[in-house]
């Protein structure tokens, strides 16, 4: 088992937390701080025990000097200071002297917060690429290292597998929590497993869709990536979105052949045309080159609904439809209604999937939602992520000398 928080003794210690507070702005506010809230657990604990804190996080993807200015952490700082009542110190230069100087001179129940990791990308990708001379110039700012950002945990970054190679290390609350749910849920499901996929791009979700056929008994499709499916099967889907890589669409036919049992695709859609907004409903092998494909339709809903009523394990990454748009939210609240039925076999993952629950009235509905877009995609397919593994387990604790 990875060593965790729980088991270590941390009083009093120089702890970097890595947090996962990559959290959505709009117009230079944040509009979810879940991902705060849910760090907080694991802040308090260690305030709790006197400890000096300094906190390492990334926000947004960094590509540019401008993007600088779009994804500082100083907006975190604000919302952590409310969150926990109390001042917090922040550091703009992660690698230099100054803040090496912050970090030792923190007093016990102190907190100090590290400028966006990804700034470190800025010219020299010295995060995004894993440096561990970097990680070891952040690791001498600490005692003890405790990774708490399962969200980011598939990344291979310095800041997340690079410093545990310096510091003994364990894993936070919300990681040790996030993976002992996708454990219990989706890593030995129970049977028959459904996997409920949707969602804009089927390029982006190829690696996954293939690592969870084998593991899954259905696969229910939905969106771009069923439109994808059946154009590759050789239906009509309109103007639609799917996938023009060649590729990909070779890939897509060996999969049907190979799982041809497990696949469910619509029977039917709610469509417009490029001409007209007005909704219609259309058997799935009546599509008009015109018509763009929305939502699916009842005969799909009823078709989806009774594989889910006989399954015992639910995953669901991606929704039925443009659900954003009222006129094709439809699909996507009855495929959530249905799930209610079953919520403590239902997994939700992904940040559009998880969004979708809360807008559409299934806010605190299902107990299992996992936090991590990607992540999870790659937990549940590989069984393990490099942020994970780069933990050690209880009872072996071997750090490079500093
Ligand atoms: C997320 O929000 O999924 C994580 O913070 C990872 O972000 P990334 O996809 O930019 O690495």
């Amino acid at each position: 088992m990875k060593q965790l928080l729980r088991n270590m003794y941390v009083d009093n210690k120089r702890i970097l937390l890595r947090c996962d507070f990559n959290v959505p702005i709009v117009g230079g506010n944040i509009t979810d701080e879940s991902k705060i809230i849910k760090s907080l657990e694991t802040i308090n604990y260690l305030l709790e025990r006197n400890c000096k804190i300094i906190i390492l996080s990334h926000l947004g993807r960094v590509k540019t000097e401008e993007d600088k200015t779009k994804y500082s952490l100083m907006i975190v700082k604000n919302s952590l200071e409310r969150l926990l009542n109390k001042p917090i110190k922040f550091a703009n230069d992660i690698l230099s002297e100054e803040t090496k100087n912050m970090a030792l001179n923190l007093q016990s129940g102190e907190i100090l917060l590290l400028e966006n990791t990804r700034f470190l990308d800025i010219p020299n990708n010295l995060e995004s690429t894993l440096n561990l001379d970097v990680a070891k110039q952040i690791a001498s700012l600490g005692e003890i290292f405790v990774f708490d950002a399962f969200a980011v945990a598939h990344r291979n970054h310095t800041t997340v597998v690079g410093i545990p190679k310096y510091l003994p290390s364990c894993l936070g609350f919300l990681v040790e929590k996030e993976k002992a749910m996708l454990d219990k849920i989706v890593i030995n499901p129970a049977r028959p497993f459904t996997v409920i996929m949707g969602g804009a791009k089927v390029d982006d979700k190829l690696k996954i869709i293939n690592s969870l056929l084998p593991k899954c008994e259905h696969l229910l499709v939905s969106g771009g990536i069923a439109n994808s499916f059946l154009s590759a099967l050789g239906l009509n889907v309109g103007a639609s979105l799917k996938t023009e890589n060649t590729e990909t669409i070779k890939e897509l036919k060996k999969l049907m052949l190979t799982y041809k049992e497990k696949f469910a695709f619509p029977l039917d859609a709610i469509v417009t045309t490029t001409y007209s907004d007005t909704p219609t409903i259309k058997n799935i092998n009546k599509i008009d080159t015109n018509d763009v494909i929305k939502d699916i339709g009842t005969k799909t809903i009823d078709k989806y609904s009774k594989i889910i009523n006989e399954s015992n394990t639910i995953f669901m990454n991606g929704t039925m439809g443009i659900y954003e748009e009222k006129e094709f939210a439809n699909g996507t609240i009855l495929i959530l209604n249905t799930l209610k039925e079953k919520k403590d076999h239902v997994l939700i993952g992904g940040g559009d999937t998880v969004g979708a629950t809360n807008t559409l009235g299934f806010k605190n509905v299902f107990p299992n939602i996992s936090s991590g877009g990607g992540a999870t995609l790659d937990y549940i397919a590989y069984g393990s992520l490099p942020g994970i593994d780069a933990i050690g387990e209880e009872d072996e604790i071997e750090v490079l000398d500093l």
